[in-house]
């Protein structure tokens, strides 16, 4: 058995399977490259945007293609000719101002971006496993109710709706066409990688690096379930490998979440104190269009994938924090 990281459960079979992840170049997905290369699969990497600094692709092993999810002819050929039984879409538009900012751009990347893959893999013969990624905003508010899978989605906001059409998208394609597709729905992820800076656990660590006093946009009470994101990866991965074995998960969501919920200005505190710095953050109390209380119920993933997060979170944020000192190379 080869182990991505301590609580990674993957297994021989994904030695000799070629993986096509989109969204290659991504936080997740730098996660998910590496379980699957230590457990012997051959990577495929698909992502319009490859020439940022993309911290969490491994260095070697993946073969990097530069394309759109939405270039269907691109999609056709790899599907076609490069012997691909597994497919885990990634790729979207993630941010949530931006998607507020420029809603059609979101929509187009995230939603005709996964019909386009879906399709894709629908018209190619031969893909045995799909995972798509969905979102645990796609449930919309739940009035603080933990998140659980047989809830509607009532997403209201554009990110949070093209990530809850996403997953009807894939759950249609099970449903109608007996495609393997199996959905993820996860919490905030956070880890080493991600160089988005907008979001809450970067943002802070690296503000805290430079010395700047960390920001908070909201009033800090927004509540998130944190998931650390080899946690995640390990997830997508038994995931996917399930979702080839038994036809029966087609069309089946799974949440993945470690239960650490609070609120937004209780992780910046821990993160200040995990950093032993004693710095007041910011807090601008913009009117944010975003979900009040974001709580997610991983049992599902436990019970039938026997999943478990198998990171704490004062080790996940330790990890997290000793890859951005690095990363940014700040010995503070
Ligand atoms: N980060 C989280 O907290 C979180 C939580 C729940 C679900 N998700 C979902 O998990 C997936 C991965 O999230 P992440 O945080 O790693 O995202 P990310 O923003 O780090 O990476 C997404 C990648 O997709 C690529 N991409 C975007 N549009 C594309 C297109 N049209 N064609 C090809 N590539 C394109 C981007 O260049 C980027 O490299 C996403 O689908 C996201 O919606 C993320």
């Amino acid at each position: 058995m080869a182990v991505g990281n301590e609580g990674s459960r993957v297994k021989e079979p994904w030695s000799g399977r070629t993986v096509l992840i989109t969204g290659a170049a991504g936080l997740l997905a730098g996660w998910v490259e590496r379980e699957l290369l230590e457990a012997g699969a051959s990577v495929l990497g698909l992502d319009n945007a490859w020439d940022g600094p993309r911290a969490t692709t491994p260095p070697g092993g993946i073969d990097r293609i530069d394309g759109d999810v939405r270039d269907t002819a691109l999609l056709g050929g790899l599907l076609s000719g490069r012997g691909i039984d597994t497919v885990i879409h990634l790729a979207a538009q993630t941010l949530v101002g931006p998607a507020i900012e420029n809603p059609v751009d979101t929509f187009s990347n995230n939603i005709e971006g996964s019909w386009s893959v879906l399709e894709a893999c629908r018209l190619a013969s031969g893909v045995r496993r799909i995972v798509v990624a969905s979102s645990d905003k796609a449930y919309g508010d739940a009035s603080g109710q933990p998140y659980r899978e047989e809830m509607p989605l009532r997403a209201h906001h554009p990110y949070d709706m093209s990530k809850a059409v996403t997953d009807m998208l894939a759950q249609t394609y099970a449903a109608t066409y007996a495609l393997p597709v199996a959905i993820t729905r996860c919490g905030n992820l956070y880890g080493g990688g991600d160089l988005n800076w907008s979001r809450i656990i970067p943002g802070t660590i690296r503000s805290v690096l430079i010395g700047e006093a960390p920001v908070i946009r909201s009033d800090g009470t927004f509540v998130r379930d944190y998931l650390y994101v080899r946690d995640a990866a390990a997830g997508v991965v038994a995931l996917a490998d399930a979702v080839g074995e038994r036809p029966e998960l087609g069309g089946t969501a799974f949440n993945f979440a470690a239960g650490f919920r609070m609120p937004v200005i209780d992780i910046v505190k821990r993160i200040l104190t995990l950093m032993e710095l004693d710095l007041e953050p910011v807090i601008m109390s913009l009117p944010l269009q975003e979900i009040p209380e974001q709580r997610v119920s991983a049992a599902r993933a436990r019970r039938e994938l026997g999943w478990r997060p198998r990171t704490s979170v004062d080790s996940g944020l330790l990890e997290t924090i000793a890859w951005y000192r690095e990363y940014l190379g700040v010995a503070r």
